[in-house]
């Protein structure tokens, strides 16, 4: 079931800063900025060199962030075969998990088990899949990921038609009257923040606008609270 203590987003969204814009040298540093930042929670990207072209945390840095921060820990796995390491990464601490429907061939069992291991469950797809690739399984989705850049890397810019998906999404969640939230990853910042909700986002993921702003990762999710309309 999902997680009961998950926190409502004020307003109804949500700005989740992702650590791989931190210093990983000091990433205990940058968790603990956040802390009176403004951002919900705390977006973890899991890769592994052969789905994306990077690496990046374990299960033992997830374990450590747990210890380090209050933040629920969503975690993003762009990896194959995610289904054989949900359950190491619930134990190390995960509140959320999303895998990504092109290396999930079943994806309806997948997203079962992230549910019965007490985490709330995600499915996430590239700029290059259908959105339409997520409808038979959104009664088991918390959160619906849609990737508004190629994963692999931060600092992209956002690829416009990516906000498309977003609105067709949300269509289908309105019209279904699903609880889904729908989360926007890669190239979201001040500029754009506005658009991403506009098209139907619920849930922000920065990364550089977060961590690379100038006046520290505070302000960065401030700058994007700013921008958004009033609600
Ligand atoms: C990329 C990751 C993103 C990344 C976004 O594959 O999934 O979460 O951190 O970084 P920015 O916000 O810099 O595009
Ligand atoms: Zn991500």
């Amino acid at each position: 079931m999902p997680q009961p203590n998950w926190p409502a987003c004020p307003g109804g969204i949500c700005i989740a800063p992702s650590l791989l814009a931190a210093d990983f040298g000091h990433l205990a540093d940058a968790v603990n900025a956040l802390a009176e930042s403004g951002a919900q929670r705390l977006h973890v990207d899991v890769m592994d060199g052969s789905f994306v072209p990077n690496f990046t945390f374990g299960t033992d840095t997830v374990r450590s962030l747990r210890r380090e921060t209050a933040l629920p820990l969503e975690l993003h796995l762009m990896i194959r075969e995610p289904e054989r390491h949900l359950e190491t990464f619930a134990a190390a601490g995960a509140d959320a998990i999303t895998i990504h429907q092109e290396v999930s061939p079943h994806l309806h069992r997948s997203l079962t088990t992230i549910r019965d291991l007490d985490c709330r469950a995600g499915a996430a797809i590239n700029p290059s899949t259908p959105v339409t690739s997520l409808s038979d399984v959104l009664d088991w989705c918390d959160l619906a990921l849609v990737m508004t850049i190629n994963p692999g890397f931060g600092g992209q810019k956002l690829i416009p038609h990516t906000l498309d998906k977003v609105a067709a999404l949300r269509a289908e969640i309105d019209r279904r009257g699903l609880a889904t939230e729908i989360e926007v990853d890669g190239g979201v910042d001040a500029s754009n923040a506005g658009d991403c909700v506009a098209a139907g986002a619920t849930v922000l993921v920065a990364g550089t606008a977060v961590f690379g702003h100038n006046d520290g990762p505070s302000a960065g999710v401030q700058a994007i609270l700013a921008s958004l309309p009033a609600r």
